[in-house]
């Protein structure tokens, strides 16, 4: 999708994948940064070890605990730091600058994909790990709604409620499945990305014909499991590639300057991952 939306746009880069061995981050940003790369996107476990690596911290990679895109940048002539596509000549002095644009694409996504209003919503949210927390975070402190946390290792979901809480007076946390009906029944857990996956979830607990909307950060397979139940228990269904399209639309704006070609984004990223 970033090599479609460079062509659209007619810039003469390219959007490369590397398989960086966790120990030679460092020495790969170094490298990415010696070699005047425009940016980068990093992806599990480099998400979280790049916190401690990029030379600055955007808020957004700071409050999710996490940098899925660096963006290379030198000073102007006033001293202010600025992208390096800005540059005509080539600098010298340049940093690398972390942000985290998954979060915002998960809010975003959910209102497109799923015509969702956060504010006053009930949210069952499945999971603890860093997709999770992440969603968490974004969730909770952007809008005011009421979030329920259930996760196989419970200890985890108790952690993140004690960080969750004191960040917005106006949302509500509550450990374990609702009572009642949510608006929204969100999986941040790895379970149904493989076929023989159980449900993430324990429906005698809480039924899915409860939710009125699922939503599954995987988007491989296209329907798990937890989808295709939710979708013959009634709900509106969703799966994570709108995620994946946002957060990549984002960087390239980061990265660009310019808003992204969102629709060719979206049509090469289908064929990618369906084709
Ligand atoms: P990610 O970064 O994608 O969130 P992660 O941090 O490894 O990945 O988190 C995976 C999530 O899926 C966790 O919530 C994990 O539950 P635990 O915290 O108990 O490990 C959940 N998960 C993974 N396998 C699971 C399984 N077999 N049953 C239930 N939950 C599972």
């Amino acid at each position: 999708m970033q090599n479609a939306a460079l062509v659209a746009l007619g810039l003469n880069w390219r959007y490369l994948a590397f398989d960086v061995h966790p120990d030679e981050l460092r020495a790969a940003i170094q490298g990415a940064k010696a070699m005047r790369f425009i940016g980068l996107n990093l992806t599990v476990p480099h998400k979280l070890l790049a916190l401690e690596l990029v030379d600055a911290l955007d808020d957004s990679a700071k409050r999710w605990g996490a940098v899925n895109t660096v963006r290379f940048e030198a000073k102007n002539s006033q001293g202010e730091w600025r992208p390096l596509s800005e540059f005509t000549d080539s600098p010298t002095d340049i940093r690398s600058h972390g942000f985290n644009t998954d979060a915002d694409a998960l809010a975003l996504s959910l209102h497109e994909d799923l015509g969702l209003e956060l504010n006053g919503a009930k949210v069952l949210l499945l999971g603890a790990g860093g997709a999770a927390r992440a969603a968490a975070f974004k969730l909770f402190i952007d809008s005011n709604l009421e979030i329920f946390l259930v996760n196989r290792t419970h200890s985890k979901s108790i952690s993140i409620a004690h960080e969750l809480l004191p960040l917005n007076p106006r949302s509500r946390i509550t450990l374990g499945y609702p009572p009642g009906p949510v608006d929204l029944l969100l999986n941040a857990t790895s379970l149904g990305l493989q076929s023989a996956d159980p449900l993430p979830l324990d429906t005698t607990q809480f039924p899915l014909s409860r939710a009125a909307a699922v939503y599954d950060m995987i988007y491989r397979p296209a329907e798990t499991p937890l989808l295709k139940a939710a979708k013959a228990a009634g709900c509106r269904v969703s799966n994570g590639l709108g995620m994946l399209l946002y957060q990549g639309a984002k960087a390239f704006e980061l990265w660009t300057g310019q808003p992204a070609p969102i629709e060719t984004m979206r049509r090469a990223l289908h064929q990618n991952v369906y084709a």
